[in-house]
């Protein structure tokens, strides 16, 4: 659980950077190009297939520790000392990891399944270097695969459109307030899961442990804020 939880926390962060693209003002041209990147490099791709097991094998072998613990636990202990012996996230992390996987499936059905089985439209954007602010940006149709050029002048970018994609889901209120809620869930699991990993890893060091704290702050508190704010930037703009 520890390993592939870091594994899936470093995943985070990777995709948190390449989604802040979300919010430049060109037209989708930054992050269009991000997403050809990740989808077309031989690496990332075989990564991503890994990536997909891993979220399976951390949910499943998740879910098993929390029904097994539930079991143990069939005769209640005599006082139940709540919140003075353990914080609640630590007692429901199977309960958040199940939302976050629900998330991940209406997320991914949503922009990952249609970026590579849906209807999503071509856009070819051409970029002088001598007038980078000045996007040129045109709807085409009969393309079958994305195209990068960069000469000395100028970049031509054929792409699929998905930045058109989560600017259409975050048009609508009821996706932004579910993936606002998502993100909650993600930062009570990470304030718990984060520390955690290094304590099954045997990692537990005066010397390491305020570092493990402040990295465990970044990922629990400001990774999923900043992950909150993208849908809310794109519905207010
Ligand atoms: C505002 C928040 C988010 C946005 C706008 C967003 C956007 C996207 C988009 C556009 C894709 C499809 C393109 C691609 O494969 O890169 C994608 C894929 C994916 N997203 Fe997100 N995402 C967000 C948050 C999250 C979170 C919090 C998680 C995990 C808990 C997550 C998990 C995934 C996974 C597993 C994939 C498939 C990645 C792959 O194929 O390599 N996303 N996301």
């Amino acid at each position: 659980m520890s390993l592939t939880g870091l594994f899936l926390t470093s995943f985070l962060v990777v995709h948190l950077i390449g989604n802040l693209q979300l919010l430049k003002a060109d037209s989708g041209f930054s992050f269009n190009a991000y997403a050809v990147f990740m989808t077309t490099n031989p690496l990332i791709k075989t990564v991503s297939w890994g990536l997909y097991a891993i979220i399976i094998l951390h949910a499943v072998k998740g879910l098993a520790l929390a029904v097994e613990n539930k079991k143990t636990r069939n005769v209640k202990y005599a006082v139940d000392a709540g919140n003075s012996n353990s914080h609640w996230t630590s007692r429901n992390m199977g309960i958040l990891g199940t939302i976050i996987l629900a998330f991940i499936v209406v997320h991914m059905s949503d922009f990952w399944f249609s970026y590579k089985f849906g209807e999503t439209p071509w856009k070819k954007y051409t970029i002088e270097f001598a007038n980078p602010e000045q996007i040129n940006v045109e709807e085409i149709s009969g393309v079958t695969k994305s195209v990068n050029i960069v000469s000395e002048t100028h970049q031509v970018l054929i792409a699929k459109d998905l930045y058109l994609k989560v600017k259409e889901t975050f048009s609508n209120v009821i996706f932004v307030i579910f993936y606002v809620l998502s993100m909650f869930a993600i930062m009570f699991h990470l304030w718990h899961g984060f520390a955690s990993a290094f304590q099954s890893l045997g990692i537990n060091h005066p010397k390491y442990n305020p570092l493990i704290r402040s990295l465990g702050i970044v990922m629990a508190v400001i990774v999923p804020l900043a992950f909150a704010i993208i849908p809310v930037y794109m519905f207010l703009n």
